[in-house]
């Protein structure tokens, strides 16, 4: 009986001591190579802020293409704002050369289908353990190709996510290739050709899970009208899968405001799960509105 209370105590003493040393710095972009399965060899760098929530929510920020983990840290407000508001910023780092994202192979368009969406969404996993995180706030973001992965995460993995924005994507399953490349680039969806109604990309959405019917996240979609990387068509057709999967009615939005949130964007909303931003006049770089963001994740 003392035996085994001392070998209980050993064995308690090197679980805790092991989950401590699992927990990376603070206030800086960490590495983590241990988060668990990794398919397609991603990489996973971290920020947990010095002023780190009790139960704290997580930002998955993904980045555009010749990005990386390091560029989309030091040029995007998530980790200041993760001071401020005590969230852990995730920052998945690409494995392809070029640095885009698969968002073209069955297995990234697929939920637990070996892909880079499912190296993300174990990330994300660890990250709720070990940080014994709030999973009712767990969002992604992401820029262009990470925009892209953004739109491919909340079809794979809607259980995850309660919200995410997306900035200057393609529609889940737009960048698919017929031949089942990995990393394709595709353009006819690129050129904005690729159009489909409502009930036809809710399908592609939602074939990326099958039999899932549980809660999905909430969604807003930015755009520029002067993107010439990825057409603005794709700004409708991403908006049409969402409200497509969310069962509003495409044609007629709830409710459609000028000059918000700032002069030449225009906010449309369809109902509380999704919501577009079209900006006038703007190329492919639409910039992170971090304060809106924080506001449509429910931080602020
Ligand atoms: C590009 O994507 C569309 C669907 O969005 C698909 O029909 C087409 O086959 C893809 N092109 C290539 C070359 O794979």
């Amino acid at each position: 009986m003392a035996r085994f209370s001392i070998l209980s105590a050993i064995y308690l003493y090197i679980l805790l001591v092991g989950s401590c040393l699992a927990q990376v710095p603070r206030g800086s972009l960490q590495q983590v190579t241990n988060f668990g399965s990794n398919p397609t060899n991603v990489g996973m760098y971290i920020y947990v802020p010095n002023n780190l929530a009790a139960k704290p929510g997580i930002v998955v920020a993904i980045h555009y293409c010749t990005g990386s983990a390091q560029a989309y840290y030091s040029g995007t407000p998530y980790a200041q704002l993760a001071e401020q508001y005590g969230f852990i910023v995730i920052y998945p780092s690409s494995p392809y050369s070029g640095t885009c994202w698969d968002v073209s192979s069955q297995a990234a368009l697929t939920h637990n289908g070996g892909g880079d969406s499912n190296s993300i969404a174990n990330m994300v996993t660890w990250t709720i353990q070990q940080y014994n995180a709030d999973t009712s706030k767990v969002f992604v973001t992401g820029s262009s190709s990470g925009a892209m992965m953004t739109n491919v995460m909340a079809a794979t993995y809607p259980e995850l996510f309660a919200a995410a924005t997306v900035y200057s994507g393609v529609a889940a399953g737009c960048f698919v290739s017929s031949t089942n490349q990995v990393d394709a680039w595709n353009s006819s969806c690129a050129l904005g050709q690729v159009v489909n109604t409502p009930q036809v990309w809710a399908q592609v959405a939602e074939n990326m899970y099958p039999g899932y019917n549980g809660p999905r996240p909430r969604m807003q979609i930015y755009h520029g009208s002067a993107d010439t990387t990825l057409y603005p068509q794709n700004y409708y057709e991403e908006c049409k899968q969402w409200a497509g999967v969310f069962g509003y009615d495409y044609n007629n939005p709830q409710q459609v405001e000028q000059n918000t949130p700032e002069a030449n964007y225009q906010t449309t909303i369809w109902g509380p799960n999704l919501q577009g931003i079209y900006a006038t006049g703007v190329g492919h770089t639409v910039p992170i509105h971090g304060q809106q963001d924080m506001e449509w994740f429910g931080f602020a």
